[in-house]
Order: C-alpha cells, then sequence, then structure tokens
C-alpha cells in the first residue's frame, strides 16, 4: 500500500473508523479491507468481566498509572536500544510531542470503561498501532541512518512487542507492589489480562504471551533487563521527552524530573542518560511520593504540603499528551508514508 501510494487515502478514509462496532471505512484496498475484517475483533479467549475490572481498576489508579507509565515506562523505552533507534529514525522520531500524544491515545483508550466492548475504541487503536507498525517494518529498512546503527533487519518484531510489553505492564505491576499500593489479587490478574489482550491484538502470538505475572517478571528478567543500555538515539529522545514535560512549568523543575526518573528506573539509567543530580529535589521524592501514596490511599491522615504540587502536576502532563495544552479530542494514530531523514 506504501509503494502503491494508498496510505494519505487510508489515513483520510479511517480518521472517522474509532469505535470498536464501527463498520470498516470503504475505499481500503480490498486485500486491506479484508485482512483487517479477520484482525479486527476480540480474541475469543478474552474474559469481558476480567476487562471489565481492569478498566475499573486504571481509573482507581490512574494517578500512579501516569506517573509510572510516562516518566517509568516512557523513560525505559529510551534504554531500550531496539525501540529507541526505530522510534528515532521513524518520521514520527522527529516529533516527540506528537508521537507521546500518540502513545497516550494507546494508552487512554486502553484505560477507558468498555475499551473492549463494541462502543469502545482500543480494538481499533489496537489494530492501528499494529498497521503502523507494519508500515514501519517495511520503511526503516530503508533507511541508511537506520541501517547503520541497527542490529536488525526487520524491526518491531513479536519479540520485541513483548519486550516493550514488559517495560509498561509488568514494570508499573512490580512498582505497585514495591510501593505497597493496595493492589488486590483480582485487580493484578485484571492488570495483566488486559494487556494479555492487548499485545495479542498488536499481534503476538497467544502460546508466547505471559499466562500468569510470575511468568511475565521471569520473561522479563530474560528479555528486557539484560538488554537495557543506553545509545545515542536513547539519550536524545531521553532529553527531548523530559524537556516537553518541562514545558508545563508548575514549579516542577527539570531536577525535580530527572529525580522521579532516577527513583522510579535508578540511578544506573539515571547516569546512562546523564540526567544531572539536584539533590533537594532527590530527597523531596524520596520522602514525600511515598507520603503522597499513604495519604491518598486512605493509609496516612497526614497530608503532604506538596500534595498539591504532585496532584496538579500529574494532571498536567496528562494534559499536556492527551490534547498538546489545548482542548478537543485524542491524536489520531496515522500511517507514515516515509522514514526520519536526519
Ligand atoms: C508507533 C504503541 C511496541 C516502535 C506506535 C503507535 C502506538 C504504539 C500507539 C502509534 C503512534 C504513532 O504513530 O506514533 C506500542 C505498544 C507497543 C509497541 C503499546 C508494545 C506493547 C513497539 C516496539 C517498537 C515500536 C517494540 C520498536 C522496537 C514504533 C515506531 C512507531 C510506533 C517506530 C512509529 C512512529 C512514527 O513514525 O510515527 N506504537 N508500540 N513499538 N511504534 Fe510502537
Amino acid at each position: 500500500m506504501i509503494d502503491g501510494g494508498h496510505v494519505p487515502a487510508i489515513n483520510t478514509a479511517w480518521a472517522a473508523w474509532v469505535d470498536n462496532n464501527d463498520p470498516l471505512p470503504s475505499g481500503l484496498p480490498t486485500e486491506f479491507a479484508a485482512y483487517l475484517r479477520q484482525v479486527n475483533r476480540m480474541p475469543s479467549w478474552a474474559d469481558p468481566a476480567k476487562l471489565a475490572r481492569a478498566a475499573d481498576f486504571n481509573r482507581r489508579k490512574d494517578t500512579y498509572l501516569f506517573m509510572l507509565y510516562g516518566l517509568g515506562s516512557g523513560i525505559m523505552s529510551t534504554v531500550i536500544p531496539r525501540e529507541a533507534k526505530s522510534v528515532y529514525w521513524s518520521a514520527g522520531g522527529a516529533d516527540m510531542q506528537d508521537r507521546a500524544a500518540k502513545t497516550f491515545t494507546f494508552g487512554y483508550d486502553l484505560s477507558q470503561r468498555g475499551a473492549f466492548e463494541p462502543t469502545g475504541q482500543f480494538v481499533v487503536t489496537a489494530n492501528k498501532t499494529r498497521v503502523v507498525h507494519a508500515a514501519v517494518r517495511h520503511l526503516l529498512p530503508q533507511s541508511p541512518h537506520w541501517k547503520a546503527v541497527a542490529d536488525e533487519t526487520i524491526p518491531i518484531s513479536a519479540a520485541d512487542i513483548l519486550v516493550t510489553f514488559h517495560s509498561l505492564g509488568t514494570f508499573v505491576h512490580r512498582k505497585l507492589l514495591d510501593w505497597k499500593i493496595p493492589y488486590p489479587a483480582a485487580d493484578q490478574e485484571a492488570f495483566l489480562h488486559s494487556w494479555q489482550v492487548a499485545v495479542n491484538l498488536l499481534g503476538v502470538p497467544y502460546e508466547h504471551i505471559p499466562r500468569t505475572w510470575a511468568e511475565a517478571e521471569a520473561q522479563s528478567a530474560r528479555v528486557l533487563t539484560p538488554i537495557l543500555t543506553p545509545s545515542t538515539e536513547g539519550i536524545a529522545l531521553a532529553e527531548e521527552l523530559l524537556g516537553l514535560t518541562a514545558q508545563i512549568d508548575l514549579g516542577v523543575t527539570r531536577g525535580f524530573l530527572n529525580e522521579f526518573v532516577r527513583y522510579v528506573l535508578s540511578d544506573e539509567v539515571g547516569d546512562w542518560l546523564g540526567l544531572r543530580r539536584d539533590y533537594a529535589a532527590a530527597a523531596l521524592v524520596r520522602t514525600v511520593w511515598p507520603a503522597f501514596i499513604l495519604f491518598r490511599e486512605g493509609l496516612s491522615p497526614v497530608m503532604p504540603g506538596t500534595f498539591y504540587m504532585f496532584d496538579q502536576f500529574i494532571r498536567a502532563l496528562a494534559m499536556l499528551f492527551l490534547n498538546k495544552g489545548s482542548s478537543g479530542t485524542t491524536t489520531p494514530i496515522t500511517i507514515p508514508t516515509g522514514n526520519r531523514r536526519g
């Protein structure tokens, strides 16, 4: 479709294709429409009760999820070399705010109530994402820049997608447990299930998807932890991402952001990315964040003085990525037609 020049028309045609039960847009190439008819549906093993609980869980824990996905997983992606190099050298790498907004669309649609139901939007968002990934698999091997730095011939394999899942779902799961946030077994199972369905919709075959969090943690220790390392592209992306969040400027300094990243990911990662130390902010994060959690969870009556700052910051972060600072709907996902040029 890229070689045939069909992509701009497809991007226009599928803009109005949003809800899971929307008919497929008209005017798609026949083979593409036939492909979408096959994959644009829930897997037979999906459990609606668990998915409903996952949506409810996502709502209840949204504050932590925003912080962990945004500043934890988002920055971790920059020390996953294959991902950093793909993202940097694809067309979207040139506009990180737009890209971050699109990735947020995925997380946002995934966490909405009824996301997987006919009136929800997640099945469509996941399928659009799968098509974007397919386009990238075709395009990046034509990029001289990417080819010069990549250690693979085709990017974004199912294995790569599982690695990214561990930087998102498995990472967040571990942090919620480490932070002793109330997180009953039924929530844990529901959260895992929503990710199982999500990665399957992104094309990962059922047999490779972890069945339990114990399996996920074991797989993550095997496939994610050992590959984390800095790269030129990753360092540049991290700098851009952290620069974006600094735009919000609600009294939250860059030093605070750097230290929050160090707190959730480790000093080793912070050093790799050259995140300047701010020891006052480090002390604040390490004492006030646990107190903020206790207070929010009703486990302590003492409200930290900086509660308001944290709350406003999280809200602003969400607004920046979802709406790019203006009001309106989420950023539509479109198929790229080229790579980043330099
Ligand atoms: C695009 C999510 C795995 C590289 C996207 C988009 C979403 C997304 C929502 C569309 C937004 C956009 O157009 O920028 C995910 C999720 C993953 C995953 C949820 C796994 C759970 C990966 C992996 C790689 C990757 C493993 C590379 C190794 C890319 C690239 C783009 C993209 C290069 C296109 C950027 C552009 O040029 O616009 N992904 N992704 N993704 N993803 Fe992924």
